[in-house]
């Protein structure tokens, strides 16, 4: 073991070294060291500090995790508001803006021009040099604490070089590209949604409720504004990103000093080329009058500063050619037609395949098989297609059709009046099984408690379970075998899955995942037809006579009985013993004349409309003004109406005062007998 003095020497150059490593890597993009070389030079300094606990300090790289999962994020009052930027597209706004500066300020003005990080805004507070406080912009006025998370990222000085009694400074926490690459890959392997863009990633990692979630991933943070700080020697915006680096923080290295708003343009037009080099996003540059004391004499607008403004990058669009239109199936079900292109490079990246949205889509841009079209990649992973050359069609080009059966298990696909989308009703469709499972055992489905997503990953991928109904056909030796799957939690999963037979037949239609057929749904459709059987023969006519279910949800649940992978799996659940009829004492606590739908006509012989009204709404039935096919009752007392003629053309049972008291309980009783 080493003496005390030699690990507080070796302690010390650790963390240099490390420091050193992290700039390397988070703001040059040039690391020198393999990760497994960076993890061990970590490793290194913890079997120090372990040995030697006097040793460590609150801003060592070690002490980065924080405390406990926390439930909510506390709000916070932020000391001084946060604006925003107002935003240039076109140099001619640049040139505007510099003419109200120099007419305001009265004199010529000089400028710093920083890259535009495209991240999370967040403001840090340091009491007598300690890192005491990081909360998100949120609406400028409130954010939230995310200290603890924020302690995990690497670029963020936990203690100032210099002891200040209280500082305050604004910056902007990020992902890097490669670190986000390397999540959405980790993500995908474990059956996880990946993230759109890099900035959806660092706000996820950010909002974290567990600091360890955050310090598992990579994020760093750029410093560019002091809030509270007094201090003589910095009077522009370049003394602050100096000073900002002395005492410990990170700062954005591609900042230019510009003597004049033609300098600046020059500067952000070298952007526009050189923005992919970086390894975070940009989405701009922006543009700060140097002299503080100027920003002081400009002031602001309500929203936003006027001594700076944003320069948004236009999205970057090329021209390729569209080889084949490719039906990608969602974990929803969706089908999204996606164009296979020939490979260009888009914004940094390669790319050879955009999104085409939906048919909608493809109809109203025209899109067709052969054509040269525009891409865009505007902050998202996936481009999208934004038009067709039309110039540059030979008549050769192939006008797409949507399939009418899902590419990747064969069953109907349905396309919904009133939707874009077209989705899959395959029930054991490979591409949505993981969702339809996770749906299955949730807990106003089937609730088998103990099964998440990690547990149904490893058992769709295994293979254990290629259908819902499979579920009941694991055994101990399937689950024992599985990572971190003990004796107990198998047994506790077995037990759940076993009680989940006895859930009854709304819960277990809600949970087959029929589209529009939530728990609510489910519950009428189990009341009204008391079996899984009779539901299945149901006609769409059937359905649509029901309130509350109209044609969107008759249409879904015809459908879904129709596929064969439905009865497939229909039987399986019977095999398995899963309990499909409702039992008779819970139909009969349903109140007498749930959901049946009244029409009023005529004048009741001992009762009033209102009376009539309150008794049909206190046993669960409805009143409805007219009568439609939807129409259970008409209840026609003397002198009727046109309804009555309506009634009897539809066929509806018309029914007088004393047969409707035969329908309610203790009506036998009611005064309007007894007169
Ligand atoms: S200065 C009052 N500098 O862009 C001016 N902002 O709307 C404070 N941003 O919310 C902003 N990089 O989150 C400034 N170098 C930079 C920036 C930057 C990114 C973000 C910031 C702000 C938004 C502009």
């Amino acid at each position: 073991m080493p003496s005390l003095s030699e690990a507080r020497q070796r302690v010390e150059a650790l963390r240099i070294e490390i420091r050193k490593h992290d700039h390397r890597y988070y703001v040059l993009d040039d690391p020198l060291i393999t990760d497994q070389e960076y993890d061990s030079l970590i490793r290194e300094l913890e079997r120090l500090e372990g040995e030697f606990p006097e040793l460590i300090t609150p801003d060592s790289p070690t002490q980065r995790v924080g405390g406990a999962p926390i439930d909510e994020f506390r709000t916070v009052r932020h000391t001084t508001p946060l604006f925003s930027l107002s935003n240039a597209f076109e140099d001619g706004e640049l040139r505007d803006f510099d003419r109200r500066v120099r007419q305001l300020s009265g004199s010529e003005v000089d400028y710093l021009v920083e890259p535009k990080i495209d991240g999370l805004s967040v403001v840090l507070t340091y009491e007598n040099g300690e890192f005491v406080l990081g909360a998100t912009r949120g609406d400028g006025i409130f954010g939230e604490d995310i200290t603890e998370n924020l302690r995990a990222v690497r670029l963020l000085p936990m203690r100032l070089s210099r002891s200040l009694p209280r500082f305050v400074v604004r910056g902007e926490a990020f992902m890097p590209k490669k670190a986000f690459a390397r999540l959405n890959k980790e993500r995908d392997e474990r059956g996880e949604p990946p993230f759109a863009n890099p900035r959806n990633a660092a706000a996820g990692s950010l909002r974290q409720k567990d600091p360890k979630v955050t310090a598992s991933r990579t994020l760093g943070v750029f410093c560019y504004q002091v809030l509270e700080y007094e201090g003589a020697e910095v009077k522009t915006q370049q003394n602050v990103l100096d000073m900002l680096k002395e005492l410990g923080f990170s700062v954005q290295e591609e900042s230019k000093h510009c003597q004049n708003i033609e300098e600046v343009i020059a500067y952000c037009h070298q952007w526009i080329e050189k923005r992919h080099t970086l390894n975070y996003d940009i989405d701009g540059m922006v543009v700060k009058v140097n002299s503080l004391q100027l920003h002081n004499i400009l002031g602001r607008t309500a929203k936003s500063p006027r001594w700076a403004i944003a320069f948004k990058f236009p999205a970057e669009q090329v021209v390729t050619r569209l080889r084949e239109i490719f039906v990608r199936v969602g974990r929803t079900g969706v089908l999204t037609p996606t164009a296979i292109l020939d490979p260009v490079q888009v914004a940094g990246v390669m790319v050879s395949r955009a999104t085409l949205h939906n048919e909608d889509m493809i109809r109203q841009k025209d899109v067709r098989v052969g054509d040269y079209v525009v891409i865009q990649r505007a902050g998202d992973v996936i481009p999208e297609v934004v038009r067709v050359l039309q110039e540059r069609r030979t008549g050769e080009e192939e006008v797409f059709q949507m399939p009418e059966r899902c590419p990747v298990c064969g069953s109907k696909v349905l396309h919904q009046e009133d939707e874009v989308a077209v989705r899959c009703t395959g029930i054991a469709c490979p591409a949505q099984l993981k969702e339809l499972i996770l749906h299955f055992v949730s807990r106003e489905a089937m609730n088998v408690d103990g099964v998440g997503p990690a547990l149904v990953t490893q058992l769709v991928d295994r293979e254990f379970i290629k259908d819902y109904a499979d579920i009941f056909f694991l055994n101990r030796e399937d689950l024992l075998g599985l990572e971190r799957m003990g004796e107990k939690s198998t047994d506790n999963i077995l037990t759940a899955i076993e009680k989940s037979k006895e859930r009854g037949l709304a819960p277990l239609l809600f949970s087959l995942g029929i589209r529009h057929v939530g728990i609510r749904a489910a519950e009428i459709l189990a009341e009204r037809f008391g079996s899984l059987e009779a539901l299945a023969e149901a006609s769409s006519e059937e359905l649509t006579a029901i309130p509350e279910i109209g044609p969107k949800i008759a249409q879904s649940i015809v459908t879904f009985f129709q596929q064969e992978q439905t009865r497939l799996v229909l039987d399986k659940l019977k095999k398995a013993g899963v309990k499909m009829e409702q039992e008779m004492s819970a139909r009969e606590e349903v109140l007498p004349l749930a959901d049946r739908v009244f029409v009023l006509t005529g004048s009741l012989p001992n009762m009033t409309r209102k009376e009539a009204t309150d008794l049909i709404k206190k046993y669960g039935g409805k009143v409805s003004s007219s009568v439609s096919r939807k129409t259970d009752y008409l209840l026609a007392g003397s002198e009727p109406g046109k309804k009555f003629e309506r009634a009897q053309e539809l066929e509806i049972p018309i029914i007088e005062e004393h047969d409707f008291l035969q329908m309610v309980p203790d009506g036998d009783s009611h005064p309007a007998l007894s007169g």
